[in-house]
This record gives C-alpha cells, structure tokens and sequence, in this order.
C-alpha cells in the first residue's frame, strides 16, 4: 500500500474557513478594496498568446529588487509568500532538525516544517520572546521563523532583536516574516547584506490586494539564494502575476492610500474596543485581536448574519476567546462599528438574562 511520509501522515490538515465568504471579508486580513486599478487594467490587457508562454520571473525579480534597494541576486519572486516559507523548509530542513516557532503565530511554518519531518519547537510569547527563543537553540536548530508584525496578534519584535537572533544563531537560517510591513512600516529587510543568515519575506497579498494572484518576494544573502534557486521551480510564479506585478510596485499611491485607511480605521477599531471594555491587543498590522470571551462562536456567527465576517483565533495558542478582526477602508470599518456595537449588545443582553 502506498504510504506518505510518516511526518506527513502525523501532521493535522491546516482547514481555514474559506467557504460561504459572501459579506464584509474581515476574515484573512486581505484588501478588501482589491487591487490598484493600473493592476486591474493590465489584467485585462493580457492576451491568450501571453498566458502561452511559460512566465519569465528574472527581469520582474530585478525591477523588485531595485523597488527593495537590494540587488536582483538577494531577491526571488515566490508563489506567494507561503512558498517562500516552504522553500526555506526545503532548503535547510533534515529530518530531526529543529525549528523555533513563536506562538501563537502564522499556521503554515508548523505545516511546511513539520513536513519535512523536522522538530518544532514551540515558543510562547505575546510580547517576542528573545531570551526564551536564545534559550531553546541546540546545535540542531536550523530555522527559526518570526512573523513582524505577529499574526494573530499585530505585536512587533524590537529590531534589535531580530538582529541579535541571526547574529546568536548563524547556523540556523533566520526568517523575518514582514507580510504586514507596509502597515508596520519597520524591516530588516537593508540588514540582509550584512548577515549571512538573515531572510525577509513579503507578500502583495495583503497591502496590494493581490492575494488571488499569489506573489511574494523573499529576501536573503546572495549565497543562500544560490541554494534556494535549486530547489525552486523556474516557472514558481505565474504569468498574470509577472505582467501586474510592475504595474502594482509602480503603484505607490495606491498602496499609500489604502495603507492611511487601514491604519485610520485600525486605531477606529481600538477606540471601539476601548469604549466597548474589550480587551485588544494594539496592533502594528491590518487586524486586532480582541477578547470576546466565552461566546466567540456565537459572536463569530452574529457578525456573519450581520455581514461582517471575523475569525475565531480560539485555537491558536493562548487564544481561546479571541476574535481577529481585519480593517480595511473607513467605509468598512462603519460598517464593522455598526454591526460590532449591535453583537456586542445583545452578547451583553444574554449574559444579563442568563445571570
Ligand atoms: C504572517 C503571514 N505570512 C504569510 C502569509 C501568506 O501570504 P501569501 O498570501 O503571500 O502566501 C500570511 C497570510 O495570512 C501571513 O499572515
């Protein structure tokens, strides 16, 4: 009989609730907006002879890489920054190798690394653990992954410290995980020259609303992305992706207005939070993680029947009673306000009525 791996075999199934989306998709912290329209116009310019000619990543590679100041040789154009995530796995993982997860943090590092067979080791800290991760190396750690801003929780690590735990650890490849920095606005992204172990990932799923078209970048010392080339598809990033992406770096001005809406209706969303007495955890990204308490799974379905969705982060580590909540432009957010306020009432109701 056939058999997967047995690291395969033992790994749960990562499900997030992609059916029945209709409403306000506050969700999976995407743009809710969509694209710039310069993106969109180039989409509809493609033609069939485009999409029959396998994608050229290279000269796209080298315009993104003077748009990030870095030289075309430390950036590789990913399937979204989720393959960036599994190539690093692919590149530096043997079985029994261990990799430093913070948590809670981003699903997908436990499923790729855990894929290769490798040992995770989990690290807790809402606030970002240095002394905890430095204390957990063994001279078989070989990846540590840090997503900064931190998802669920929006919380950044100081950059000093990033740097320290590449310095700490040179025989571990180091992943700053930056899908959220255009609305954090911190990187270590110029600080991959001067560190042999040091990766950035980006992704153009969030800030520039092209999450269908999955595109990522990922940063790192010219030497490394030698050997991630190797295990890399040549053909890794699609077509449509290659022909928007300039159009969508070019861009800035849309990137930077959506950018001010979300950090406008961000600290909107936390003045509410304040008001209403829910406990929030201030974030640097386009969510907030905000306690609701026993009733998330009836909070989560009211909010959908008032067309707003949000995710329940119960199960992530600590989390239980945690709702993500992601924030896009102002006219979303009143809508988000309206319905939160209504839920958030007749939650209070039912406590009262159950005492
Ligand atoms: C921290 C983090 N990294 C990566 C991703 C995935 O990005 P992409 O759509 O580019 O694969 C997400 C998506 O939610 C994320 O939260």
């Amino acid at each position: 009989m056939l058999r997967a791996r047995r690291a395969v075999q033992s790994m749960e199934q990562y499900s997030p609730p992609l059916d029945e989306r209709s409403g306000l998709r506050l969700d999976f912290n995407e743009n809710c907006v969509g694209c710039s329209p310069r993106v969109l116009a180039r989409l509809c310019s493609i033609k069939a002879d485009d999409l029959a000619c396998y994608p050229e990543r290279k000269p796209v590679e080298t315009l993104v890489a003077s748009f990030l100041q870095l030289i075309p040789e430390q950036v590789l154009l990913t399937n979204g920054a989720d393959e960036a995530i599994h190539l690093l796995c692919e590149t530096y993982l043997d079985e029994g190798d261990e990799v430093l997860l913070t948590v809670p943090s981003y699903s997908m590092y436990r499923i790729y690394a855990g894929a290769t067979g490798a040992r995770i080791v989990s690290v807790p800290g809402f606030h970002f653990p240095l002394s905890s991760l430095l204390a957990k190396v063994t001279d078989r750690t070989r990846l540590i992954v840090v997503a900064n801003p931190n998802n669920p929780t929006g919380a950044l690590a100081p950059q000093s410290d990033l740097l320290q735990l590449a310095e700490s650890v040179p025989q571990a490849a180091v992943l700053v995980d930056e899908a959220y920095y255009e609305f954090s606005g911190r990187t270590v992204i110029d600080k991959i020259a001067a560190n042999s172990n040091l990766f950035v990932a980006r992704t153009f799923s969030k800030a520039y609303g092209m999450a269908g078209l999955r595109i990522g970048i990922l940063g790192g010392p010219v030497e490394q992305m030698q050997m991630l080339r190797k295990v890399c598809s040549p053909y890794n990033v699609n077509q449509v992706a290659l022909k928007c992406l300039p159009d969508a770096v070019e861009d800035q001005e849309y990137v930077n207005w959506y950018v001010d809406q979300v950090k406008s209706s961000r600290s909107q969303l936390e003045n509410e939070f304040r008001a209403l007495e829910i406990e929030y955890w201030p974030s640097h990204a386009n969510f907030v993680l905000a306690r609701i308490g026993d009733p998330t799974r009836a909070f989560v379905k009211a909010m959908k029947e008032q067309g707003v969705l949000v995710r329940d982060r119960s199960s992530d580590f600590g989390c239980k009673g945690w709702v993500r909540i992601s924030v896009g432009t102002k006219e979303h957010t009143a809508r988000l306000i309206e319905a939160l306020r209504l839920v958030w009432s007749e939650i209070a109701v039912g406590r009262e009525t159950a005492v």
